[in-house]
């Protein structure tokens, strides 16, 4: 737990030396232990593995792996010129980009970092030690960022949710929400996306009840989600997946509030498997469907989200749960870690620059990310 009482996935600190440390969140919700990470390597292996997961934790953790081997192995003077500096960390970051496909945040959080080592590289009198500084300062303020941004977009998704069921004829001034996976603060820097705008419907006093589901494979919702409400304090239960249609059906959600790992330029968007029946579910019973996600979530250069790089992940997930067989050996399994959610079923999508409302048929992402000059 850090010094605001939230809970953190990523525990850094600049030094020199540097510090990294991911809780390892395989071991939740019954053991709390933080892995050392030394650099790009153990960064690239905890991403992987998924001791550290979501969709912006992951891009932080790989962007401070990078950050922790350039402070503590010289802090830019094992470098003898700019240019071996520039080629050194890019290189890394072309290596941490393969540790997962869907999250694109990852890929932007790489792109960025390269684009800083390049161009201190091109500055005339630049030297390996000034290539280095920029990129750590450029990983450390990844970290800071997010969480501003997540406190940011839980206020504007509090707000617009409550305005829309307003809007939709509701009087109470308390909402049940339902959400799905893990998008709190052990997914991002803190406070999360999703979860933030749950947090922040709390905070204002505008929180009924939040609803999680388990999130089968992986249970995402029953060991990290559920950990996160309980350690809040939030009025909470938890669901099995395939419990939220009838939970629907009894009136009980008023909206739901889910994350993203990559959204297209159209507004069709990439979220852990099962979001998709979970929208599907809500259209069907008349209740606003959101997805909660940073900027560096979208990926204007997909038009749509066919073109959605879909993650597939082993087998032993399904069939295996703590170690344990709870499948019958030898049945063929399909395991896709996500699913893509078309945006006709999409009421908004909440960034920290706004929310992009379901309009004329669809959500312009890259129109939204043009206007506010991304
Ligand atoms: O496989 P995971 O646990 O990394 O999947 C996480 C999700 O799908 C989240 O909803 C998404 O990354 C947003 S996290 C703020």
């Amino acid at each position: 737990m850090g010094d605001s009482g939230m809970l953190e996935a990523i525990r850094w600190q600049l030094g020199p030396p540097a510090s990294l440390k991911l809780l390892d969140q395989r071991l939740l919700p019954t053991q709390s232990v933080y892995i050392d990470i030394d650099g790009p390597r153990a960064a690239f292996t905890a991403i992987k593995d998924m001791a550290v997961r979501g969709a912006p934790a992951i891009a932080i953790s790989a962007a401070l792996g990078l950050a922790v081997e350039l402070v503590n192995h010289g802090g830019g003077s094992q470098f003898s010129t700019a240019k071996e500096a520039q080629e050194t960390i890019e290189a890394n970051l072309d290596f941490l980009v393969t540790s997962r496909p869907t999250a694109v945040n990852l890929q932007i959080a790489a792109t960025r970092l390269s684009a800083v080592a390049r161009k201190e590289a091109g500055v005339e009198g630049g030297s390996g030690l000034s290539v280095a500084v920029a990129v750590i300062s450029a990983a450390d303020a990844m970290m800071k960022d997010d969480i501003a941004a997540n406190k940011k977009m839980g206020r504007i998704g509090a707000d617009g949710i409550m305005a829309e069921l307003k809007a939709r004829g509701s009087n109470s001034s308390k909402v049940r929400m339902l959400t799905h996976c893990n998008t709190g603060s052990l997914a991002t820097a803190a406070y999360g996306t999703a979860l933030g705008v749950v947090r922040s419907l709390h905070e204002s006093g505008h929180l009924a009840h939040a609803y999680c589901t388990e999130t089968r494979p992986y249970n995402q919702g029953s060991r990290l989600t559920a950990y996160e409400l309980v350690h809040d304090g939030l009025p909470a239960t938890l669901v099995v997946d395939s419990a939220a249609a009838a939970l629907m059906a009894q009136g009980k959600v008023d909206a739901v509030v889910v994350g993203a790992d990559r959204i297209a330029a159209n507004g069709d968007t990439a979220n852990k498997i099962g979001t998709y029946s979970l929208a599907v579910n809500a259209a069907q019973h008349g209740i606003p469907f959101y997805i909660a996600a940073p900027t560096t979530t979208v990926d204007p250069s997909l038009g749509d989200g066919s073109l959605i790089p879909i993650e597939e992940r082993d087998p032993s997930e399904v069939t295996h749960q703590q170690g344990q067989q709870v499948a019958a050996p030898g049945i063929h399994v399909w395991n896709p870690a996500f699913d893509v959610t078309p945006s006709s079923l999409i009421q908004g999508i909440i960034t920290e620059q706004g929310i992009v409302q379901h309009k004329g048929g669809g959500i312009d992402m890259k129109g939204f990310l043009q206007q506010q000059g991304l």
